[in-house]
Parts: structure tokens; sequence; C-alpha cells
């Protein structure tokens, strides 16, 4: 599948010695190398642990356009990588496993994308995050769900737009801001899982649980909410608000979060409709290991690459949404 030998799989498939302790090792790497290693949220809890920066996807963007890290090390799924790699291109950028794919972005083929937009040749696109490096090319601006809001408000009420690819943020956002935006029909495997029925009963045994929803989820979820945002909003929420237990509507990695910052409080993972399924967890977020974070530093692939075609136009609508961030004190 990939024209590297070591990477047949996708990642760098060999055993660890016994006599070598990856997390020591890791760490000389990561100084021996200049290297900065990021993590998102949904990575598993030793991963976040070990990271030099963990957070939301907009986070993460910000620290991988502001380093000067000889190496990024992205412990998160492709798109994320490949936006730090857009934003530093000078830098190698790695992923410890290239099947770490995202299925909200998969549900946005470019081809078909462009296919869409002729349809709208008046309309401004604004695309979220979690797309390819195809799909930012073709887009004006990017946003992240930290921020989300606050871009589509920034355009004046006249502006039309298409929104992408997710169709529970784009509604959700449609509901707050009162925009008539065209939305893109995607969606994320995690997100569109959660039970209500299951949550309601959960809601019962814990009657003084909050419920606290990723704005990806449908919105049936989003109505049983008491407050629904980014990873790291739902974070800072449970770490400011005065309940003790939560019901937590999104991927189970931040939970870890959750209990480092507030170890005295109860958060339980939404069910979803298949309680045997473990759609708690991104499939994809999950592929990394600290086994492949070992490999992927130790003989650093694999690397992720972008399109030359496709770098200055992709990169431009990340910048707009950086530099609107920043103006917006995000
Ligand atoms: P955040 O932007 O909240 O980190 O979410 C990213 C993501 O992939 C949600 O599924
Ligand atoms: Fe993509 Fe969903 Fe995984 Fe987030 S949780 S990375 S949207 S598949």
């Amino acid at each position: 599948m990939y024209n590297n030998k070591l990477l047949i799989k996708g990642y760098i498939d060999k055993d660890i010695p016994d006599d070598i302790d990856p997390v020591a090792e890791i760490n000389r790497m990561r100084k021996e190398k200049n290297a900065v290693i990021l993590a998102h949220y949904y990575q598993e809890g030793m991963i976040q642990d070990m990271a030099d920066f963990v957070g939301d996807s907009l986070y993460l963007s910000q620290q991988a356009a502001k380093t000067k890290a000889d190496m990024i090390v992205f412990c998160g799924v492709h798109f994320m990588a490949e936006t730090a790699k857009l934003l530093s291109p000078e830098r190698k950028v790695l992923l410890p496993d290239l099947n770490a794919g995202c299925s909200l972005a998969d549900s946005c083929k470019a081809e078909d994308f462009a296919t869409f937009l002729e349809k709208y040749p008046d309309h401004k696109v604004i695309s979220y995050i979690n797309t390819t490096a195809e799909i930012k090319a073709l887009s004006y601006i990017i946003c992240t769900s930290s921020n989300a809001v606050k871009i589509v408000e920034s355009f004046d009420k006249k502006e039309k737009i298409i929104f992408a690819p997710d169709r529970n943020l784009g509604n959700y956002i449609k509901s707050i801001t009162g925009r008539d935006m065209v939305i893109w029909d995607g969606a994320c495997h995690v997100h569109e899982e959660f039970s209500v029925e299951r949550m309601l009963e959960l809601k019962k045994r814990y009657p003084d649980a909050k419920i606290i929803a990723h704005p990806e989820c449908v919105k049936p979820v989003l109505l049983l909410a008491d407050h629904i945002g980014s990873t790291s909003s739902l974070l800072h929420y449970t770490m400011k608000d005065d309940a003790k237990t939560y019901i937590v509507a999104t991927e189970s990695g931040i939970i870890h979060q959750m209990k480092k910052e507030r170890p005295e409080k109860t958060f339980l993972a939404a069910p979803p409709k298949d309680s045997s399924c473990g759609c708690n967890d991104c499939r994809f977020m999950k592929l990394n290991t600290i086994e492949k974070l070992y490999n992927c530093m130790k003989y650093e692939m694999p690397e992720v690459i972008v399109k030359d075609d496709l770098k200055e136009k992709a990169v431009l609508s990340i910048r707009r949404m950086l530099d609107l961030s920043e103006k917006m004190g995000l």
C-alpha cells in the first residue's frame, strides 16, 4: 500500500526490544531530534501525558504554526498532521500510523465536493478542519468547533455560505446564528452513535448529572445537553461548573483530562446505540500507540507530505482562520 518497505502497513511494525523503556527513549529522542509532540484529547491517556502540548484541533494547529522544533510528531489523525505540515512546511511532520484517518473527512471527497460547488458559484465556502488538503484548497476559510460560530458570524449577513462537511455542526451553527447556510451531508461515526434513550436511562440513574456534548452529535442529543462545545470547551466547563457528575457525549479520550483536572468528579461516557460496538472510541485516533510513537520517532517515519499544487491554496484558508481567531482572542 505504501512505497517504503518499512511502511507496508502504514506504520513501522517492529517490536520494541525488552531492554528498552519506550517512554524514556521517546523523551531522549525528543531532545536529541529537537522534536515536539502534539496530542489531541482523543489519544490514549499515556500519549496525552507524554505530549508537549495536548489540546483540541484549534489549539494544536496554533502550536504547529508557531513551533520552532525541527520535527512535529502529531498524535492525532491525518488531517491534523496535514494541517501542521501546511502551516510548517519546512519541518518534518510525522504521524505514528498513516491509517489514522477520519470518517468525517472521508465523507467529503474532493471530486464530489468540486461538482457540488459548481451549483453554488456565488457562495463562500467555510470548511471544518476535519477535511483533506484538497477540500481546504477549495475553501475560503477553515473553522474548528471552537471558533465555528464566530467565524460564520464574521461574514456579512448578505453573504451566501456553504458549510462542509459536518451536517450536525452545520445545523447547530445555523440554529445559533440564524444563518441560512447550504450544508454538506457528512458526519462522524463516533458522534452519530450516541443513543438518546440510553442517555435518558443514565440520567434517571444519575439525576444530578449534567449532559455535555460535542456539536458533531445529532440534534436530539444536543437538545438534551446542558453544555455544547468543542473538546476544550467541554473540558473547561467541567473544570468551572459545580456539578459533581457528567454524562460526556464525545469521544472517550477527553475523560482522561477531565479526571486529571477534577479527580473528585464522576465522568460517565454517554452510551452508544450498540453497547458492544466500542463506539465511544474513535477507531482512527486510537490507532496511535506508544509503540508506534516510539518507532515513528526512531525511524522518522511515516512522514506526512502534501502535494505541491495544493499547498498554497490550502494554507491560505487555514491562515485566514488563525488570523481571525487571533483577532477574536481565541
Ligand atoms: P475538536 O476540534 O473539538 O478537538 O474536535 C475534533 C474532532 O475530531 C471531533 O471529532
Ligand atoms: Fe474524525 Fe470523528 Fe474521529 Fe473526530 S472522532 S477524528 S470527527 S472520525
